[in-house]
């Protein structure tokens, strides 16, 4: 793999988990970047939690013991360097960007992104709204811009759409590919397109999760019980809308009913809008479909 150095831009909830996962899985080294030292810190502090579970799981499971598990989060933690400065991004052979889904701000980023990373370097975006094309017109050179789509929680989740424009050099497609191996989740591609695969279908039924609570035919819970125990689904739509963000949720289907008018699946559901527009945000906020503490779902808000 060509890929030995990569820069996460946005230390967030993905992207501390796209750090994680390539520090303690692929093993390579990260340079992790945000804006402050406070959000540098809550991500950093996040990927040490996150490892210290996994290290706790693997002990308790007899796959490894307490010193080796102890070690490999203390490696892992070696691996990445946080930094408020941009052009420590010059040395990476990929930038993976996380930063917060706002087109202004990602338009103005990618606008100057060439100056900080080196001039072969990769740029894969986590986008999950917004085209990949629209990025890497901003970026200048669209045969080194991808989409490398992750989801939420990083470090459990298996999967990492793979988004590919016309002009993506198949070179890089194929470094990504394998990083993505690497960090041991598993690659489904998709050409750029709204919402690629699994938004693309995933958001439309959350909407329709929230208009059937807005027409009052079920209660918050037995809508998730019911798809929980009629489908196997892990969370039912409405707690999973509150653990991707309402306000993100909101986003994709505003981008999207602006871009496709008339189309019914991406129609924005009265219920959302109130929640966002009273700051109930889902898990982030603490309250949303339901009350919060910390990753916990713990009682409807009805
Ligand atoms: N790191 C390490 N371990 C973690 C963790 C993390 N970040 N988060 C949870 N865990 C661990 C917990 O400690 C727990 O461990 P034990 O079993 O030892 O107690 C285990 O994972 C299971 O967690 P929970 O008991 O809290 O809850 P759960 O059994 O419901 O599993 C879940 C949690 C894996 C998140 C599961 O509910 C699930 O798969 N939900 C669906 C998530 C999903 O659909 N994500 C995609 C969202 S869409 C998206 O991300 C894309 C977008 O662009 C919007």
């Amino acid at each position: 793999m060509s890929i030995k150095r990569v820069g996460v831009l946005g230390l967030g909830l993905m992207g501390s988990g796209i750090a994680q996962i390539t520090a303690a899985n692929a093993g390579l080294a990260v340079i992790a970047l945000d804006s402050t030292e406070a959000s540098l810190r809550k991500g950093i502090d996040s990927i040490r939690k996150s490892l210290s579970i996994m290290a706790g799981k693997a002990i308790a499971k007899g796959t490894k013991d307490k010193v080796t598990a102890e070690a490999d989060v203390e490696k892992a933690m070696g691996l990445i360097t946080p930094t408020t400065d941009r052009f420590a991004l010059k040395g990476c052979d990929l930038v993976i960007e996380a930063a917060p889904e706002d087109w202004e701000f990602k338009r103005k980023l990618y606008q100057d992104l060439r100056s900080f990373v080196r001039s072969d370097a990769v740029l894969a975006s986590n986008t999950s709204g917004l085209l990949i094309a629209d990025l890497s017109r901003e970026f200048g050179d669209p045969t080194r811009c991808l989409g490398m789509h992750y989801f939420n929680p990083v470090p459990l989740m298996s999967l990492c759409e793979v988004i590919t424009t016309p002009t993506l050099s198949p070179r890089h497609l194929d470094s990504c590919i394998a990083l993505i191996k690497a960090q041991g989740k598993t690659p489904v591609l998709c050409k750029d397109s709204p919402g690629f695969i699994v938004n693309r279908l995933l958001v439309p039924f959350l909407a329709q999760a929230i208009a059937l609570h807005d027409r009052g035919a079920a209660t918050t819970g037995d809508i998730d019980t019911a798809m929980k125990l009629g489908c196997g689904h892990p969370m039912g739509p409405l707690q999973l809308a509150d653990y991707v963000g309402l306000d993100t949720t909101l986003f994709i289907l505003q981008n999207w009913s602006k871009a496709y008018p008339g189309e019914a699946n991406f129609a924005v559901p009265a219920g959302l809008k109130a929640k966002v527009g009273s700051g109930m945000l889902g898990r982030k906020s603490g309250k949303g479909y339901y009350h919060w503490e910390g990753d916990k779902a713990v009682k409807p808000v009805e």
